[in-house]
């Protein structure tokens, strides 16, 4: 079973890659968490987590939401995480988690994606995106093998300094930085409702046909991502920016013949 967590795309790619190939299905975090629901995984295949990284470690969310989960039946676990370059220890905070749910920890895999984020330099162009997911695929590819022929993932990042990213800068960002009290509103909104529809966080409830946002943001931007009219930005920080959503899995490779 593959359990993924994507606010704008690529993770939600990587795991329909690994479904298609594995013949597994997916769920969706984004639901789980948004429907408050647990994780009470019985499926005979290994389970797969997925999620984006967030200032050098799995998002907060979705730590907390497989640090409650209860795998009952195939006890492998494997840890895929999609980011623009660096992880940190990203694979120290996981196997910890993965010992204190009773499981076997099968190792960690990072994917390199196109950038959607918006305070990470440059949002990908499409053809960036094009570039990059075709330069993932061979990757994508070994990740599946090993999974099917049961080896570990052995991802690291080994530089001194990735300590210190995914331990205190990780929590600084959280206290510091994560909210949406600068996300404004345009008069571009069109009262579509699709930014409620997505957060995971039910943190969006729209009143009087118009976006307000509370204090549970958890910084997946799906909300400005993926508005319709970009009508939602962080004030003074996204402005003009490029949005970048990863193109769906099999349209993408429907588009390609492959
Ligand atoms: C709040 C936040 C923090 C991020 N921190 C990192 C990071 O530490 N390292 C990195 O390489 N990418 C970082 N990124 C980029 C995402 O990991 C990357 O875009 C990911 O593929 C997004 O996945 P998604 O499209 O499934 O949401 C960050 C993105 C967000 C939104």
């Amino acid at each position: 079973m593959i359990y993924y967590f994507s606010g704008t795309g690529n993770t939600k790619f990587v795991a329909d890659f690994l479904a298609d190939r594995l013949g597994d299905e997916v769920v969706s975090m984004n639901t789980l968490i948004k429907e408050k629901k647990m994780i009470d995984d019985r499926s005979r295949t290994p389970v797969i987590f997925a999620a984006p990284i967030y200032a050098w470690r799995y998002p907060l969310v979705v730590e907390n939401l497989i640090k409650k989960a209860k795998i009952n039946r195939n006890k492998n676990v494997y840890f895929i995480a999609t980011c623009e370059s660096q992880y940190g220890k990203t694979d120290i905070y996981l196997k910890k988690i993965a010992e204190s749910i009773s499981v076997n920890y099968m190792g960690f895999a990072a994917l390199y994606m196109p950038n959607n984020y918006l305070f990470g330099g440059k949002i990908s162009t499409p053809e960036q995106t094009e570039q990059i997911l075709t330069e993932a695929l061979p990757k994508l590819e070994k990740i599946a093998k090993r999974i099917q022929n049961n080896k570990k993932f052995c991802d690291k990042d080994n530089t001194p300094a990735a300590f210190l990213m995914s331990g205190a800068i990780n929590t600084a960002m959280y206290k510091f930085m994560v909210s949406s009290k600068n996300f404004k509103v345009s008069d571009q909104c069109i009262s579509c409702g699709k930014c409620e529809k997505i957060c995971p966080m039910n943190n969006i409830k729209l009143v009087k046909g118009q976006p307000v946002f509370g204090e549970n943001c958890t910084w997946c931007f799906g909300c400005i991502t993926r508005c319709p009219k970009k009508a939602i930005d962080i004030k003074g920080k996204t402005e003009g920016k490029r949005r970048n959503v990863c193109p769906d899995y099999k349209a993408w490779m429907i588009k390609r013949n492959m």
